[in-house]
């Protein structure tokens, strides 16, 4: 029985690092343990510019140790108004690896996102030609739709039109929560790829209700039901390089979780990779644990996989892992911390 693992070092394709004190809280958090991270631009106001972008890049820079290996990978926030030479320039310069369409409204600070689509496809058409990836937050925002179902509407209404009219543009679904989620992707060609998170691949919609509200299992979009995700599992486990990890790590300060109207995000920087390779030891894939954290996102990226390696034992953490992290005189942030006992750590990084 395997106890023991070595892999290639992990990678984030999908954190947010907030700013100002949160962001010195929780970028030295994923820094020490993942080699680079997509960087998410929904901050108020949104990384909307190249000039945006680079300021930002430097307040997460100044905010990790000084001798990290860490890379944030840095997007920019899809606006009606975002222009396409900016596309263009910030890829032909490096500085930009992906940009992020949020339809208006669907989570977390993205009232500045998209409303109609035809405006813009001159953006999209520069993407495609330059080879940027659109990530994608895939939820209808239509009230009428149900939360459970705003993933498969959107694959309808949305995506599925988009793939058509943009057959190269490479697009990440980010953080599928739904059997619809994975197939579609699943069966889409290269240019279509998904990222999952570790609370997608161990709790279910019953979780978040379990006892109680439990405002520290919410997040957008919102976990499903338990067919959807065993449908999640499998492809995460599948090897299919189509898919990878994103944490969606997105922390928020611990008053405005536990509130009459809490904010949708879980802080899972800590545990994350332990979560994930549990999940793998659980299905019997701990040999396609690499290919999910470490090899299949790169890949999909054009990037080369990092050169060193971590080591995970099948061994209950210290507990300290869970303790919240200080994030400044405005409070703390709450670790994602499901009703199963965590049984994996990283023993070296
Ligand atoms: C994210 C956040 O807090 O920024 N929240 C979340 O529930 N996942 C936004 C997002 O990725 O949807
Ligand atoms: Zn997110």
């Amino acid at each position: 029985m395997t106890t023991e693992i070595d892999i290639i070092r992990p990678d984030d394709w999908h954190l947010h690092l907030r700013d100002g004190a949160m962001l010195k809280a929780v970028a030295p958090v994923s820094a020490a343990l993942y080699g680079r991270a997509i960087v998410m631009p929904n901050l108020v106001p949104p990384v909307r510019t190249l000039e945006d972008l680079r300021a930002y890049r430097s307040r997460v820079q100044a905010a990790l140790p000084g001798d990290t290996r860490f890379r944030p990978l840095m997007t920019l926030y899809l606006t009606e108004t975002t222009d396409p030479a900016a596309i263009t320039e910030g890829a032909a310069s490096g500085e930009l690896t992906a940009v992020k369409l949020y339809p208006a409204g669907a989570t977390t600070n993205s009232d500045a996102g998209v409303k109609d689509f035809s405006r813009v496809h001159e953006v999209l058409e520069a993407m495609q030609k330059a080879g940027v990836p659109l990530l994608v937050h895939g939820e209808v925002t239509d009230p009428a739709i149900d939360i459970f179902d705003r993933e498969a509407v959107f694959i309808e209404r949305v995506l599925a039109p988009l793939r058509k009219d943009f057959p190269a543009l490479r697009i990440v679904m980010e953080h599928i929560t739904t059997e619809e989620g994975a197939s579609f992707v699943g069966e889409g060609d290269e240019n279509l790829a998904a990222t999952i998170t570790p609370q997608h691949l161990i709790i279910n919609r019953t979780d978040i209700f379990k006892g109680g509200i439990r405002p520290h299992l919410y997040c957008l979009p919102i976990a499903k039901r338990e067919n959807h995700r065993q449908a999640l599992r499998k492809a995460a486990t599948s090897g299919s390089p189509k898919f990878f990890l994103g944490t969606d790590s997105a922390p928020h300060l611990v008053s405005l979780k536990e509130c009459a109207c809490g904010c949708a995000g879980i802080f899972n920087a800590p545990v994350a990779i332990p979560y994930v390779a549990q999940v793998f030891d659980e299905e019997g894939a701990l040999d396609k644990l690499e290919g999910f954290v470490s090899r299949n996102g790169p890949a999909f990226y054009r990037l080369p996989v990092n050169e060193d390696r971590i080591r995970l034992r099948r061994e209950a953490p210290d507990p300290a892992i869970f303790r919240s992290v200080d994030a400044g005189e405005d409070g703390s942030v709450v670790v994602f911390r499901p009703d199963r006992p965590l049984e994996w750590s990283v023993v070296s990084d």
